[in-house]
């Protein structure tokens, strides 16, 4: 699946996100390179700290439908952001080798990193 087509998954399920209390919408969509992929968007909770990002969402999605080896990860919203520290500890755990497409619907813009460039030197083990 290109990063175009990605962003358009993400675009969609963002429509669905449920932000009430930000409206800071999120639509995310991870994919292998055999084209499984798997969508999610942000989910609020009245107790803040509880809110399930859009990037959680998507990954907990492509754990549960067993997609492994995750190569693109595209993230939508109004303004391009990149995930936050959670998130990219997750990506980092989940998909070690995936690139990170940040799609702005403002500006239309997209771009891409790695997740070793948006989480240097990750904490992946207990060892
Ligand atoms: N959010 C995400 O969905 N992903 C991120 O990486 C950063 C933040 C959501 C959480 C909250 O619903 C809203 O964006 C504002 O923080």
């Amino acid at each position: 699946m290109s990063p175009a087509e990605l962003i358009h998954l993400a675009t969609e399920v963002r429509k669905k996100a449920f932000a009430p209390f930000s409206h800071f919408t999120v639509g995310a969509a991870v994919a292998n390179a055999q084209g499984d992929y798997a969508v999610g968007c942000n989910v609020e909770n009245a107790a803040f700290g509880s809110t399930i990002c859009a990037e959680a969402g998507a990954l907990s999605q492509a754990v549960a439908q067993g997609i492994e080896e995750i190569t693109n990860i595209a993230i939508v919203t109004e303004t391009g952001a990149a995930p936050c520290g959670n998130c990219r500890q997750l990506i980092a755990q989940l998909a070690p080798n995936c690139h990170v497409h940040l799609a702005s619907t403002a500006a239309l813009q997209i771009r891409t990193l790695s997740i070793r460039e948006l989480l240097p030197d990750a904490f992946t083990s207990l060892e």
